[in-house]
């Protein structure tokens, strides 16, 4: 009994304590960690003892020891995203390309609600993109070329109205171009060399996802 009241006083400490919720986004780092390769060691300073991971290299925080970004490009990383890293509420800048990060983007990614923008190009990603990135409403940069993706471009994408920059050439996507919201604006280029992927959509008609 004793013991029992010990520890829900503990955990009702841990749940009040602000250094320890941010430390559960070094937890988070700390499993993308886990799962990769690291042959030049750039992830040598994510010390786990830590109080968080704002001191680490190729992470940033806010004044509150939010992390708001990861630096991991052309770090020679390789191995699977993971799907933990949906938990960090506050990144605004996954920068994640020139890797060989492998395997499907996990659709986690869309709880990232503060994000800005997302760089994945330049891995060996495969997959589908997630359809879950059409609740990434601040969402302003979102590269994924050169990569291995297949499947269509997901429809709830249109309603991402800060999209600025959208680039998926150098994949294997399949179906139309949506035409509707920020991808009116987006240049064919963004969408070059996916040899099943079939123009853009025309204007009143149902799309039809072509060898999809
Ligand atoms: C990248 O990793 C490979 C091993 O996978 C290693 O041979 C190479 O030296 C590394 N490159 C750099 C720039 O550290
Ligand atoms: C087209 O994309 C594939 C997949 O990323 C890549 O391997 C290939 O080199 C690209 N071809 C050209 C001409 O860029």
């Amino acid at each position: 009994m004793a013991c029992r009241v010990f520890l829900v006083s503990f955990l009702l400490l841990l749940a009040a304590s602000p250094a320890i919720s941010t430390n559960s986004e070094g937890a988070v780092l700390r499993a993308l960690k886990a799962r990769l390769s690291d042959p030049s060691n750039v992830l040598q300073s994510w010390d786990a003892s830590l109080v968080n991971p704002c001191t680490w290299f190729h992470v940033t925080c806010d004044a509150h020891n939010r992390v708001i970004r990861l630096d991991l490009g052309n770090s020679n990383v390789s191995g699977p995203l993971a799907p933990e890293l949906g938990h960090l509420q506050d990144l605004q800048y996954l920068e994640l390309y020139g890797n060989n990060f492998e395997g499907r983007i996990p659709e986690e990614l869309g709880n990232l609600k503060s994000l800005i923008s997302m760089d994945l190009y330049g891995n060996r990603l495969e997959g589908g993109i997630p359809k879950s990135f059409a609740k990434l409403k601040s969402l302003r940069f979102l590269r994924l070329n050169n990569n291995k993706l297949s499947g269509s471009i997901p429809r709830e994408l249109v309603t991402l109205s800060n999209l600025k920059i959208f680039d998926v050439s150098n994949n294997d996507l399949c179906g139309t171009i949506p035409i509707d919201g920020p991808f009116a604006t987006f240049p064919l280029q963004s969408f070059d060399n996916n040899s099943r992927l079939n123009g853009p959509e025309l204007q009143g008609l149902v799309p039809y996802d072509f060898g999809c």
